[in-house]
């Protein structure tokens, strides 16, 4: 568990240096800039600076989706058309750019990924009363409820855009080994179906719960679904993993696999963040996947 810095102005890395920075990544590294590599423009951040979420129950973060080029989120009894138009055009870039930027730096993926949600996270973290599902100050790995990868790996690059203070994060090691601390063989989701009889008495038996079937999620989908539940709901496991605390200063970015790295926010406000589904295929090592973890443990094929 490290964090790499990444030195400024590197853009165009040779191959090789490229492809060491994905093991990195791939291996639950946090790929740290202390100066972000996609500035915004001054005036775009002042205006970003100015919108405060006013129901912090109803949405987590500002979204915008790229292959549809919507914006959702925002709060549409407050917020003037105009104002929506702006933040819309902000995230639009954002979004570009950062794409443009990754699809260099991390060459040896070669954009073989789906660019999923852009957000925009304007509230502030600490002392945030959401229902602990949702809840982010909370050790997890990142499932989506209704995205499923399909063995997709989920890859987030952040900007603190605050102007003075860091963001806080705390993260733990990495899904192999905290995976183990947990799965035997017989709580992995069988072949075939979302998870077998056996599967399911055994995760009800570890206190995984009962699998909701799904026809949309994998096998892979429905476990990293109920694991991210299952970290958040584990008191001993949050008091007692390992826990690395680092705090990403005003105007760096930082990027890593959020399906791998155990991560939780404790303080900070005004992030900005992309999120790519890198498939499988891409994998410089695939041996340290979820994916492949799980399909070890199970031996079978999960996705
Ligand atoms: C999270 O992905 O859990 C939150 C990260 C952040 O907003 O800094
Ligand atoms: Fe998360």
């Amino acid at each position: 568990m490290a964090v790499v810095t990444i030195p400024a102005g590197v853009a165009d890395p040779a191959p090789e240096q490229a492809r060491a920075w994905c093991e990195q990544l791939e291996a639950g590294d946090i790929l740290y800039f202390p100066e972000t590599p996609v500035p915004l423009d001054a005036d775009d951040t002042s205006f970003l600076l100015g919108q405060q979420q006013t129901d912090s129950s109803l949405h987590k973060n500002i979204a915008y989706k790229p292959n549809i080029d919507k914006l959702s989120g925002f709060d549409a009894k407050t917020a003037s058309p105009a104002a929506v138009e702006r933040l819309h055009g902000i995230m639009r870039k954002y979004s570009q750019t950062v794409t443009a930027f990754l699809t260099r730096f991390l060459s040896p993926y070669q954009a073989n990924w789906q660019l999923d949600y852009a957000s925009f996270r304007p509230q502030e973290e600490q002392g945030r009363d959401l229902p602990l599902r949702r809840r982010n100050d909370l050790l997890h790995t990142d499932a989506f409820p209704t995205r499923p990868t399909h063995g997709a790996r989920i890859l987030r690059f952040f900007n603190n855009i605050h102007p003075a203070r860091t963001r806080d994060w705390v993260v733990s090691d990495p899904f192999a080994e905290t995976v183990r601390q947990f799965a035997p063989k017989e709580i992995a989701p069988q072949p075939g179906s979302v998870l077998g009889r056996a599967g399911k008495a055994a995760a009800r038996a570890v206190g995984l719960g009962a699998a909701i079937p799904s026809l949309k999620r994998s096998p892979y989908d429905d476990f990293m679904m109920r694991f991210h539940n299952f970290l958040k709901e584990n008191p001993r496991w949050q008091a007692e993993c390992a826990k690395y605390p680092f705090q990403f200063p005003a105007g760096s970015s930082w990027m890593v696999y959020t399906d791998t790295v155990p991560h939780a926010v404790l303080a900070g406000q005004y992030a900005l963040e992309q999120t790519f589904l890198v498939r499988p295929q891409a994998m410089v090592r695939p041996e340290v996947s979820p994916l492949r973890v799980l399909e070890e443990i199970a031996q079978a094929r999960l996705a």
